[in-house]
């Protein structure tokens, strides 16, 4: 295997085995943290992170990883750089490889993050766009595997809006993995038939299966993950607010969907959640449409099932080991 100067822009292009091994790294890399080990691989390097939306877990994963890797990191946001407005992808590629030794991207259309890595002569990494999150999947299973202690044989469903880049993201990985992958969410939001198509076959190697479907019985005795995300991806206006509650709300994480899974099922989400009003959004939403929680149930979102906060930190370790990889140029790792 290996990764040095390798681009990480959608878990399709990684096989399996780099897969497991970037999770190896990931729980070494957690275990160093925890002992207080020394481990500034890079103190020579320099990433820079554009944001054209806003972030905290993948803005601050990339950030505290790097800082833990000995790297300087700058942090360009959605007004902070003249690309796309002043100066083209290509070209602002070509700039910051001259400067950095890796580049993270969050955006919108994959086109850019990808013309982003074909113009740059070091390492470029997808901290989300519309088509995938890919260093977000890598998290999850790093959750879902010390929680369980396996992968294989699981089945995660993902319930919701299924059509979104985490959920893309998440039945790519599940397909590698080896993992059961059901999308359960309103068929007029389900997941492209293109997504699919890729994964069914690599799934069927991996001894798994991929089912998309509107019936929540799906996952009656049979989910051990129950994973959702926000009705309202980030970008997307907010008149869809009414549309979208009216097409979700059957699909609303309760403690009684939780209870459908196995006993032992856990609840994941990427965060962040409306479980509340205490966000200015989620206000908003109540005033307009009286909802006061939407995708999951404050209940199921603070229950013991629910290990949402173990997930976000296990963004960091993997964002720490994709840069670790993609950097690495000492030969054995
Ligand atoms: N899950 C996730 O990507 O979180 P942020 O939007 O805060 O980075």
């Amino acid at each position: 295997m290996d990764f040095t100067g390798r681009d990480f822009l959608r878990i399709l292009d990684f096989s399996e085995d780099e897969l497991r091994y970037m999770l190896v790294v990931a729980r070494k890399f957690k275990e160093m943290k925890r002992a207080g080990q020394n481990h500034k691989y890079f103190p020579n390097k320099n990433i820079a992170i554009l944001f054209e939306k806003t972030s905290t877990r993948t803005r601050c994963s990339f950030e505290v990883g790097a800082y833990d890797l000995g790297m300087g990191v700058t942090y360009l946001d959605p007004t902070g750089s003249q690309m796309g407005h002043k100066e083209s992808i290509a070209d602002t590629a070509r700039v910051l490889s001259r400067l950095y030794d890796g580049i993270e991207y969050r955006g919108f259309d994959q086109s850019v993050v990808d013309t982003l890595a074909e113009y740059s002569d070091v390492p470029v990494w997808n901290g989300l766009t519309d088509e995938c999150h890919p260093t977000q999947a890598l998290g999850d299973f790093m959750t879902i595997e010390e929680h369980f202690g396996y992968l294989k044989g699981l089945t995660l469903a993902f319930v919701g809006d299924t059509r979104n880049n985490v959920a893309n993201s998440l039945m790519t990985m599940s397909a590698k993995m080896g993992v059961n992958f059901i999308a359960c969410g309103p068929a007029s939001l389900a997941t492209s038939d293109e997504m699919v198509t890729k994964c069914r076959p690599i799934a069927e190697k991996n001894g798994c299966t991929i089912t998309v479907t509107d019936d929540i019985r799906a996952l009656d005795g049979k989910a051990d993950v129950i994973y959702t995300d926000v009705w309202l991806s980030l970008g997307e206006p907010a008149e869809k607010w009414g549309e979208r509650i009216n097409l979700l709300k059957p699909y609303q994480v309760t403690m009684d969907l939780m209870n459908r899974a196995k006993p032992t099922a856990v609840f994941l989400h990427c965060l962040p959640s409306f479980h509340d009003l205490n966000t200015s959004i989620a206000r908003d939403v109540h005033e307009k449409y009286g909802l006061s929680e939407m995708e999951v149930t404050d209940e199921v979102f603070n229950s013991e099932r629910s290990i949402v906060f173990e997930q976000a930190e296990n963004r960091m370790h993997t964002i720490k080991s994709v840069m670790f990889l993609t950097l690495w140029e000492g030969g054995n790792k």
